[in-house]
């Protein structure tokens, strides 16, 4: 699969991904990396690997075009949001419709939506007092954290754990793990659909 990663942090799930393609775990390419933030240490991930870098400006107009446009210069066929913090409009949820998947450190559907990002999610899940937590990859639809589950991981929750380490550990446990597991499921997904369609031309109509 060619793969377009947002990103609009330090980009350890991308990174997560760049290492998979590049020790044969994942068969997919990364060819390009879009930040909403220019400063995005993801970016820099990126350059590293020559892969093509784009920060495009969300205070300009156009915003979700440009993205847009530069996942189609790449001839993108999967969108992967990868610890990035701005939510999509139509414009590119329409064009890529069940080909964009996102990385959620919580078991959607809880402690998911507006405001539970980051450090948050950890925070909340911890004065909730849950006993387990984790990490979520969804298909992305017009809503924040909604669309439909792809693959979900669970971690116990320990008894001194602070927002930040249990952050750490969903994040280098976890979220690392299941985005790279994701995209292999869709890998096959996709190289399945290709037999059936050579299968079928086969056959008489
Ligand atoms: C982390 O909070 C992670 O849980 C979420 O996005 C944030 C940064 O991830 N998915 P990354 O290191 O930029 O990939």
């Amino acid at each position: 699969l060619r793969c377009g990663v947002l990103v609009s942090g330090s980009g350890s799930n991308l990174q997560s991904i760049i290492d998979a393609t590049q020790n044969g775990t994942l068969h997919s390419k990364i060819v390009c990396v879009i930040s909403n933030k220019q400063e995005a240490y993801g970016l820099e991930r990126a350059r590293k690997h020559h892969i093509p870098d784009y920060f495009v400006n969300p205070k300009e107009e156009g915003y979700d075009e440009k993205v847009l446009a530069l996942l189609q210069k790449h001839k993108v066929d999967l969108v992967v949001l990868a610890g990035y913090l701005k939510i999509l409009n139509n414009t590119l949820i329409d064009a890529y419709k069940g080909r964009i998947i996102n990385i959620h450190p919580s078991l959607l559907p809880k402690f998911g939506g507006k405001g539970f990002y980051g450090i948050h999610v950890h925070e909340a899940v911890l004065t909730a007092k849950e006993i387990e937590s984790g990490a979520t990859v969804h298909f992305v639809d017009g809503g924040i954290d909604t669309g439909s589950i792809l693959l979900q991981k669970k971690l116990k929750i320990e008894e001194n754990d602070t927002p930040e380490n249990l952050q750490k550990r969903i994040l280098n446990q976890i979220e690392h793990k299941i985005l790279v597991e994701a995209i292999g499921l869709l890998e096959e997904r996709e190289a399945s659909m290709k037999v059936l369609v050579i299968g079928n031309g086969g056959r008489e109509s």
